[in-house]
């Protein structure tokens, strides 16, 4: 995160921490901040291991000579989940170039030539204080600034001159005490976005900013992008005040939750942008390479999300919050998409690719984690009402085999985040190989909802806890759409399409019934679960997936070891039932996840209720006691569910 203003350090510290705060939820190993220090020349770093509330601490209380009143333009934050080198202060970002912060960089994102940079530079002098790759950017853009000064190059050439040189996906913020009051940021590869927030509200010709290729720099002229002069005119108007002051506040973010509250302007930066701020507040956005035929155009787009979507509001935590939203969540996912009247789903993101999909050889469908478990759970009703084959793919493991993927190939990425490394790598793989690209994710504006041929937003509302609970159940709910869609042309599968959607129509209504459990499963937690030691989850059929959703939910909160079983894997045990049996006759301790009219079990099982509804949607009803069950043991078992040990909510390095 970085933020550019005209207000006092304190304003800048506090907008920083605050928004860091928000997307702690990506990474919480340690935290830091950089910004402006008493004179031009002076950038001050502070750093913290922990969370974000251990850096406030750091920089308000013990921080006794700190003074806010300097009047501060640039600041940057960043939190940190560890890739290369361990958790700690010194490998927190900021880093920095040399011990008096000439230039501080922040960094999303992994450079994977980092130790043939690092020699050179060692070679050259230079001296390491971290084990990140992080540092060699910060100590390239130095090297390449100290032996080019007499060419007087303006910071974003700098910035292009070293990012030039690494590979890897990467987003970086720079900040320099030689260009005081100025940020430049360049992406590849992890997401990053730009708000604007003016005191006015900006003019229609700057929404769509039109990018020209004017001259700038005598180096690399044909690479620069600039705002055309009548769309600088009209920012010049917008973002100066009727004083003369500046009015104009710029925002970078990985995340669009972290400057909600400032401002819902955003503009989303393209595969190798170089956006800059000057220290009078124009921006302007560069490209890496020049004529690489990426558009000129950036438009500046609207943010739905609510700032009360990011906040907890009365729960304790993001992950109960999220569970209960579900009976919402799920009438989100299908707006404006089931028309219920006339049995029939319309997803418009699909629209124009609908008969290739029909036509294609096999689907694949690919995620990672959570993501995956949605596909395992869909898979069965995409191949029954699609009548094409379907095979699924944990992401990592098809890039590892380097799976063959054709031309007449449709290939699905679901992904909560869209910014999953390996799912990423995985559609770049299949695009390559000229396969029908397909995105399924919950962020609008991520790497996978941009650079898949078409696809579909699950529009569950931005998900917090880390432990992914109402992602998946709308990204369950949008692979059922689509396969309701995809085989609409199906005459003989009317009636059970009919009935689908009519259990879909049920679905928020029962969801709602199944979270009325929360009680009893508070109290089967704290009667029956205290201090066990290992559970099984049995399940088949459609319920393979929720018993490997339900168990990889209590292994990553309650650090309680739990396996999901195919229950009719054994050859012994062809039903649900005769596993039951087979347990209870073994002194077992079964509890029972039936529906509410089964009348079948021994009178003193213990049993957990939920409706019934069409067998392929059952899986989005059972997930729920899981999901209530996890959260209420891992709290048990005093752990900070919406941060839990080693677990990051998505992961954007390979
Ligand atoms: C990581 C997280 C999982 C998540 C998976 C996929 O492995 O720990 O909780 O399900 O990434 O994330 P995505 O954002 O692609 O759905």
């Amino acid at each position: 995160l970085s933020y550019y203003c005209d207000k006092d350090r304190k304003y800048v510290v506090d907008t920083l921490l605050n928004g860091l705060a928000r997307l702690e939820y990506r990474g919480y190993d340690s935290a830091g901040i950089a910004i402006d220090g008493d004179t031009d020349k002076e950038v001050l770093i502070y750093k913290q291991v922990g969370k974000v509330a251990a850096l406030r601490k750091h920089i308000y209380e013990e921080e006794k000579e700190f003074d806010f009143v300097y009047h501060s333009q640039v600041g940057m934050a960043h939190t940190r989940w560890a890739t290369h080198g361990q958790p700690s202060s010194i490998n927190s970002h900021p880093q920095r170039s040399d011990p008096s912060n000439q230039f501080t960089i922040i960094h999303n994102g992994i450079v994977t030539n980092y130790k043939e940079i690092k020699t050179f530079l060692s070679n050259k002098g230079f001296v390491f204080e971290s084990d990140t790759d992080t540092e060699v950017v910060a100590k390239l853009v130095k090297y390449i600034y100290d032996t080019q000064r007499d060419k007087n190059l303006k910071f974003h050439d700098l910035v292009k001159a070293a990012c030039k040189e690494l590979e890897g996906a990467s987003a970086f913020i720079f900040k320099s005490t030689h260009y005081p009051g100025e940020i430049v940021v360049y992406r590849r590869g992890s997401p990053l976005l730009l708000g604007i927030k003016t005191e006015k509200t900006l003019s229609a010709d700057f929404l769509d900013v039109e990018f020209s290729n004017e001259i700038e720099t005598p180096d690399d002229p044909n690479s620069e992008f600039k705002i055309p002069s009548y769309a600088k005119r009209a920012q010049n108007q917008m973002f100066t005040s009727e004083s003369g002051e500046q009015s104009v506040e710029y925002f970078f973010s990985s995340d669009p939750s972290a400057i909600v509250e400032h401002t819902r302007r955003v503009l989303y930066l393209e595969e190798d942008d170089i956006a800059h701020i000057s220290s009078t507040g124009n921006l302007q956005i560069h490209r890496l390479r020049r004529e690489d035929g990426m558009s000129s155009i950036r438009s500046i787009k609207t943010l739905e999300m609510e700032l009360a979507e990011i906040m907890k509001g009365s729960f304790p935590h993001f992950m109960l919050k999220e569970i209960f939203e579900q009976p919402e969540s799920v009438v989100n996912t299908m707006r404006g998409r089931v028309d219920f009247t006339n049995d029939k789903v319309t997803l418009g993101g699909l629209r124009n690719h609908l008969a290739s999909i029909r036509r294609c050889r096999r689907i694949v469908i690919l995620g990672c984690g959570t993501s995956y478990h949605s596909c395992i759970a869909t898979r069965a009703i995409f191949e029954e009402l699609t009548e094409i084959p379907v095979s699924l793919e944990l992401a990592s493991d098809f890039l590892d085999r380097a799976s063959p993927i054709f031309r007449d190939d449709v290939c699905v990425f679901v992904s909560q985040s869209g910014e999953t490394a390996d799912t990423i790598l995985a559609m770049r793989y299949c695009l390559q190989r000229g396969a029908l690209c397909v995105g399924v994710t919950n962020t609008v504006g991520s790497t996978i909802s941009r650079e898949t041929h078409c696809g579909v937003h699950i529009n569950a509302g931005p998900e917090i806890g880390v432990a992914s609970t109402k992602a998946y159940t709308s990204q369950y709910l949008v692979l059922v759409m689509m396969a309701l869609q995809l085989g609409e042309d199906r005459s003989s599968m009317s009636q059970r399409r009919k009935e689908i959607i009519q259990g879909l129509k049920e679905l928020p209504e029962k969801i709602s019934q199944v979270l009325t459990l929360d009680n009893s499963l508070k109290s089967l937690c704290e009667n029956d679960l205290d201090g066990i030691q290992s559970l099984l989850i049995l399940g088949r059929g459609f319920n393979n997936a929720t018993c490997l959703e339900g168990a990889l939910k209590i292994k990553e909160l309650a650090y309680i070891h739990c396996e999901g079983i195919l229950a009719g894997e054994d050859q012994h045990y062809n039903k649900s039932r005769s596993a039951f049996q087979q347990i209870t006759a073994r002194s077992g301790n079964p509890i029972v996840i039936c529906n509410t009219g089964d009348t079948d079990m021994p009178e003193k099982t213990k049993t957990i209720r939920i409706p019934t509804s069409v067998d392929c949607l059952m899986g989005i009803l059972a997930i729920i006691p899981l999901q209530l069950l996890s959260y209420h043991l891992a709290i048990m078992n005093g752990v900070d569910v919406d941060f839990p040990r080693n677990l990051a909510k998505s992961v954007t390095v390979e």
